[in-house]
């Protein structure tokens, strides 16, 4: 029912399906190898997308590096990031956002040892939404980073935004 693309550039659409998560300065973080969109099979308009990276852990804020580094074995600081996933609402809860993720992470294992997600945790919610999703494929919670997107315009609460971060990660399966 559904075929999954490669994501190499932001278009107008993918930014349609994501004004509702992100602030307007946010931009989507597009690694060629590492993002994909999901259309109808013989179609191409884009149902969700899924964008992640590989970065260094020094590269990420400080409040993210004290959570994180403690838990990190080895001396390559280089980790993964699963940084947006969209589902346009009509099309939620149908496996969508666990293949992004299965295709995301089978990409980022060959490169790193782990990978970590900060979620957004909308107002007036205790999880992020995707905790399900990333409880499933082995991520652990650190911690929630609170206040993290102040001054980013968030989509819902504007630049006075409280809005936490809940900080996943989880470490490559050994085969
Ligand atoms: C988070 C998000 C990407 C998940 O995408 P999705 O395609 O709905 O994900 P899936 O269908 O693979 O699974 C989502 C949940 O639905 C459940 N589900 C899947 N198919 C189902 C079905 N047929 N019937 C009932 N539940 C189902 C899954 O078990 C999963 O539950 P869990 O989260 O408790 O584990 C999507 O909800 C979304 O775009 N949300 C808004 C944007 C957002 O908040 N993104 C995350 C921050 S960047
Ligand atoms: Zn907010």
């Amino acid at each position: 029912m559904f075929e999954y693309h490669p994501l190499v550039e932001e278009t107008s659409e993918l930014r349609q399906l994501a004004k509702d998560h992100l602030g307007e300065e946010d931009f989507l973080e597009i690694t060629p190898g590492y993002s994909f969109y999901v259309t109808l099979k013989g179609d191409v308009r884009p149902l969700g997308f899924a964008t992640s990276c590989i970065s260094f852990i020094w590269d990420a804020t400080p409040k993210i590096q004290r959570l994180v580094n403690p838990h990190l074995e080895g001396c390559s600081k280089k980790i993964g990031w699963l940084c947006n996933s969209v589902v346009h609402p009509a099309w939620q809860r149908r496996g969508i956002g666990r293949k992004f993720y299965e295709l995301r992470l089978a990409e980022l294992d060959k490169e790193v040892g782990y990978v970590l997600i900060s979620a957004w945790v909308p107002p007036g919610t205790e999880r992020a939404n995707v905790a399900g999703l990333a409880e499933r494929f082995g991520f652990k919670l650190l911690g929630v980073v609170p206040e993290f997107w102040a001054g980013c315009g968030c989509p819902s609460c504007g630049d006075a935004c409280t809005c936490g971060a809940a900080v996943y990660l989880r470490r490559k399966p050994r085969r």
